[in-house]
């Protein structure tokens, strides 16, 4: 994504493992300590890494990761990293985070907010239980760095490693999460969640009475009067089932209700600010105006059960904001805490800033436009973004055949029909086009009724948030996506 020649700041180049320049680093928008720099033999003209030597290496902050047949993150996604949108303080992402830290407040919950997005796959899929065949451990949804290593894909990574440190009874984490995904204005290869979670010690409690404590705590809770619809039961044997063998339905019933209780009281404390944002700058439409709805829907996470989504009624639509549930106890009994249970949530902050701020596109979020970053000051001063001047879409679209084989050299990506996978595309389009495309999609599909082989046409609409790009920009940045595409993918263009 976002290469120089589209107008971006970030330079990337290579150095020899030697040491020896031969292009220049990796800049980044520098965060004391943390600096990126990659070592290679081979200059290359693509920031995409190749996989085709065993004795290649990635150095970030100091560490150094072999390369191999699994590495598919670009050095512009990691050029994200020292971005930290989430510590910068009048920052929407920040400011959404320091609102929710309000309804989690210490020394219940400790706050960790500067965990390093590297981590191993044991941290992010094992230890949470993910099934071996799950689908978000393959490489076209995660960013390996290598086979054991990736980028954490959300903050759940840490859950085992907190719950084993074992400081205090709750806490949240905030940090940037990293998915291969679609392109349009609601996602972002790169965004933040913030998880939270509460625990009980059955030694602990009073009495040995993890019910009665619950209850207590939940009391506790500030009251609110939000619409609420919760119609399954918190438990159901097929969909949402109880952990028999650790957990006692009375039990379930207090930390689910404890947990929902404390998740609405978040969402009270974010919209009502959101409200009164609206109303200050003159928005009183009867949506607006609208008693604030959410509900409860069951969800599966492979590491809570039961476990819940919860949705809000904003403007005329239902958005899931965040998932949750009961730890599972195996979790638990692995990071050496087997006497304690409770519960976890994760939400989407960009997802809840757009509906706080009202900013329409999640690139805004990454704009180093004073126009965008000007807008927002403290938690105290919540105001609705007021758009710059919105630039022309343009355009273009790229039709071409799968490969019909499953022939592919040097270990690079296979876009023959079987393992063909969209997000590719997302990625050789990000890579080039980085902030200039708003979003990507699939206009047509077919397959050849003699030949068998499968076509595909998707739009790209090129869009600069920031200034009218010409046609000849779009041209070369879309002609260098036909280009990539057949070298990466190994598609014929039509
Ligand atoms: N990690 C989950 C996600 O990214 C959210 C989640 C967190 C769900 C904690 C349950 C408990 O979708």
């Amino acid at each position: 994504m976002k290469l120089a020649a589209t107008g971006r700041a970030v330079r990337l180049a290579w150095s020899k493992r030697s040491g020896t320049a031969i292009g220049a680093r990796l800049r980044v928008e520098a965060r004391p300590q943390q600096q990126l720099r990659f070592q290679s033999t081979v200059v290359l003209q693509t920031p995409i890494i190749e996989h085709n030597s065993k004795t290649r290496s990635l150095e970030i902050d100091g560490k150094s990761h072999a390369i191999d047949e699994w590495t598919n993150v670009p050095p512009s996604i990691l050029s994200f990293l020292p971005r930290n949108l989430h510590l910068r303080p009048s920052h929407p992402v920040s400011i959404t985070r320091q609102v929710i830290e309000r309804s989690f407040p210490s020394p219940t919950y400790t706050h960790y907010n500067d965990i390093h997005p590297i981590v191993t796959v044991a941290q992010n899929f094992d230890s949470l239980g993910f099934p071996q065949d799950h689908p978000g451990r393959s490489r076209t949804d995660t960013y390996y760095i290598n086979k054991d290593t990736v980028l954490r894909t959300h903050t759940s990574a840490h859950e085992a490693e907190i719950f084993r440190d074992n400081k205090s009874e709750g806490y949240t984490i905030s940090a940037d999460v990293y998915r291969r995904d679609a392109i349009d204005r609601s996602h972002y290869p790169v965004f933040h969640q913030m998880e939270g979670s509460r625990m009980w010690d059955r030694r602990k409690v009073p009495g040995g009475d993890i019910v009665k404590a619950v209850w207590a705590d939940l009391e506790r809770l500030p009251k609110h009067d939000l619409e609420v619809e919760d119609p399954n039961p918190t438990i159901h044997p097929e969909r949402n089932p109880l952990q028999g063998e650790h957990h006692s339905s009375e039990e379930v019933e207090a930390i689910a209700a404890h947990l929902k209780r404390s998740l609405e009281g978040m969402v009270v404390e974010l919209f009502s600010r959101a409200k009164k944002a609206a109303v200050a700058a003159g928005n009183t439409n009867a949506d607006v105006m609208e008693p604030l709805k959410v509900r409860w829907v069951e969800a599966y996470f492979p590491f809570t059960s039961p476990s819940y989504e919860l949705e809000v009624f904003w403007q005329g639509d239902w958005l899931e904001i965040l998932g949750c549930g009961v730890t599972k106890q195996e979790l638990l009994i692995n990071a050496g805490v087997p006497d304690q249970l409770g519960w976890a949530f994760g939400v989407g902050l960009e997802r809840v800033a757009m509906l706080l701020f009202s900013i329409p596109d999640i690139r805004l979020f990454w704009s180093k436009d004073p126009r965008f970053l000007s807008q927002f000051s403290t938690m105290e001063n919540i105001n609705t973004f007021v758009p710059f001047s919105r630039h022309p879409s343009c355009y273009k679209d790229v039709s071409f055949w799968l490969r019909s084989s499953s022939s592919s050299a040097g270990g690079g990506l296979k876009a023959n029909a079987q393992d063909f996978h969209e997000n590719d595309v997302m990625e050789v389009v990000r890579d080039i086009g980085g902030d200039l495309v708003e979003d990507v999609k699939l206009t047509d599909e077919f397959t050849h009724p003699v030949s068998g082989r499968r076509s595909l046409c998707y739009r790209i609409n090129y869009r600069s948030l920031e200034r009218t790009l010409t046609n000849e920009e779009a041209n070369e940045l879309h002609n260098s996506v036909r280009e990539r595409l057949v070298k990466k993918l190994g598609v014929e263009l039509r």
